[in-house]
């Protein structure tokens, strides 16, 4: 499988993200925590630029005793890539829809080996 070079792996900090052309197709490449994500660059919407959007915890909601509205919470265990366009969110980990997670994004493998991320595809 063709390997795709997405830079030196000390130029991605947790939370970084970097969009390198695999195969003629733009993939955003993201460190979070200890592992590397990739995905095709394209929401499933109309096509924006996902991986230029936010990254924010899945908005939860908190409920009483009686299921009425406490708050809202941003989660710490589950984290959505927000698409800039029209606000469609993936699971960073999955790159599944929130809206319907049957859908998900186009994944890509990487690899590190010697100090470089590679995108595989
Ligand atoms: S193109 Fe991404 S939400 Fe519409």
């Amino acid at each position: 499988m063709p390997e795709w070079l997405a830079g030196n792996v000390i130029e991605f900090d947790d939370g970084d993200r970097k969009i390198v052309t695999v195969g003629g197709r733009e993939v955003v490449v993201f460190r979070w925590g200890d592992q590397y994500h990739a995905y095709e660059n394209e929401c499933l919407h109309m096509g924006g630029p996902v991986g230029e959007g936010l990254i924010l915890g899945k908005v939860e909601a908190v409920l009483g005793e009686n299921k009425e509205l406490l708050r809202e919470e941003f989660s710490d265990k589950e984290i959505h890539l927000v698409c800039p366009w029209h606000g469609w969110e993936y699971d960073i980990e999955t790159g599944a829809c929130a809206g319907d997670r049957r859908r998900k994004l186009r994944r890509y493998e990487t690899l590190e080996r010697e100090g470089h991320l590679y995108v595989l595809g």
